[in-house]
């Protein structure tokens, strides 16, 4: 056995641990000048007018389908295969998920179904797409559908930091795009936190207000509102991230291409697709073979690290399928599950590490 392949790992340096501890010694840790310059910072690298900082990825989905007017009554197309969050703010608000299929090639919301799910749809008022795997979804003609029948865009971007579809950021398509820095993702703050992007100045000042117990500049709660701020300390931490995110998804995308290079012969893998007008992150570097149960449990004998996402699509677990009156029959996303294995991938995975997990599963397949 070789030395473990560890599935993703996280980067501290002393520039972050310098700029927490200034945090620390400015007993300000909430509401501070931190939040402000990472924000700026953030709308810069998305290429958006304002971004608003928030506790979590999940936070920033709900304030952002909060601040868009989402409530009861309304239906929400949404994809099946993603995380459970991209969802579950949808339900909270008391809007209906629609669910709608994959494309078959990037595994991100498929357009077609999109077309066909609005027009079925009672009362169609948003639609998110999710750049799964860091892979940007179809956001042209996702986007078309949207302004064909008013739809509020909303991109979930959480596993996309710096995805680029025809030249553009992912989550300046939409009204607003919505990050996670969960400790897991491209860049991190550390622990939970999350940002909303947009252009639009009413929906900027609205999330900000929501953000915050509903609360105007002039210290009056208008409307009811929870709190969902980011910390000084979890921005510091961002901020520093920041600076890496292109130099990271670089050296990710080297990783994907060494990768593929190495599992293009392997006749029963198929290795993730990069359509030719984006810029994938690999936040996931997935592949789609036929026994993917015993696939990984080769690797784990072999001390190799892998993950699946996600066994259980949205529309399937229990607290969704509670809110919906039939099940959906997501055909190509269903076909997904008992395929897909994620392979160990962040910015500092070594060659060798990369051609040991290969190696392996050459040896797996040769059998
Ligand atoms: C696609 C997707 N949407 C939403 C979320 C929720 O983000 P968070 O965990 O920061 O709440 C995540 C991350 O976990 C995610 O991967």
């Amino acid at each position: 056995m070789g030395e473990p392949v560890a599935f993703t790992d996280i980067y501290v340096d002393e520039s972050i641990v310098d700029r927490v501890t200034d945090v620390l010694r400015s007993e300000r840790y909430v509401k501070g000048p931190m939040v402000d310059q990472f924000e700026s910072a953030f709308a810069e690298f998305c290429e958006t007018d304002h971004a608003v900082g928030v506790a979590s990825g999940t936070d920033a989905i709900y304030l952002a389908l909060k601040a868009a007017g989402i409530g009861p009554g309304d239906d929400v197309l949404v994809p099946g295969h993603t995380f459970f969050a991209s969802v579950s703010p949808v339900v909270e608000l008391g809007a209906n998920p629609v669910f709608v299929d994959i494309d078959p090639v990037t595994y991100t919301m498929g357009a077609l179904d999109l077309e066909e799910k609005v027009d079925e749809a009672d009362n169609p008022e948003a639609v998110i797409p999710v750049h799964i795997y860091g892979h940007p979804a179809e956001m042209h003609s996702i986007a078309s559908v949207a302004r064909k029948h008013d739809l509020a865009l909303i991109e979930d971007c959480c596993q996309a930091h710096g995805a680029t579809y025809q030249d553009e950021a992912v989550g300046s398509f939409g009204d607003a795009g919505c990050f996670s820095f969960y400790p897991s993702k491209n860049m991190t703050v550390a622990g939970d936190g999350g940002m909303m992007v947009t252009d639009d100045d009413d929906l900027a000042a609205e999330a900000r207000a929501l953000r915050n117990h509903g609360r105007n500049d002039d210290g009056e709660h208008v409307q009811l509102g929870l709190n969902h701020r980011l910390s000084e300390l979890h921005a510091a931490v961002g901020f520093e991230q920041l600076e890496h995110i292109d130099e990271w998804n670089e050296r990710r995308r080297d990783a994907a291409r060494r990768y593929n290079d190495r599992l293009s012969d392997v006749s029963s893998v198929k290795v993730p697709s990069e359509r030719s007008d984006v810029e994938h992150v690999y936040h996931l570097y997935v592949i789609h073979v036929p026994d993917r149960d015993e696939l990984r449990e080769t690797l784990e004998a072999d001390d190799i690290e892998t993950g699946i996402h996600y066994e259980t699509p949205a529309h399937q677990h229990p607290a969704i399928q509670r809110q919906l009156d039939t099940r959906p029959s997501l055909t190509r996303t269903e076909m997904l599950t008992d395929r897909i294995l994620s392979l160990p991938m962040h910015p500092r995975i070594t060659e060798r590490e990369i051609d040991r997990v290969c190696d392996a599963i050459e040896r797996h397949y040769e059998q």
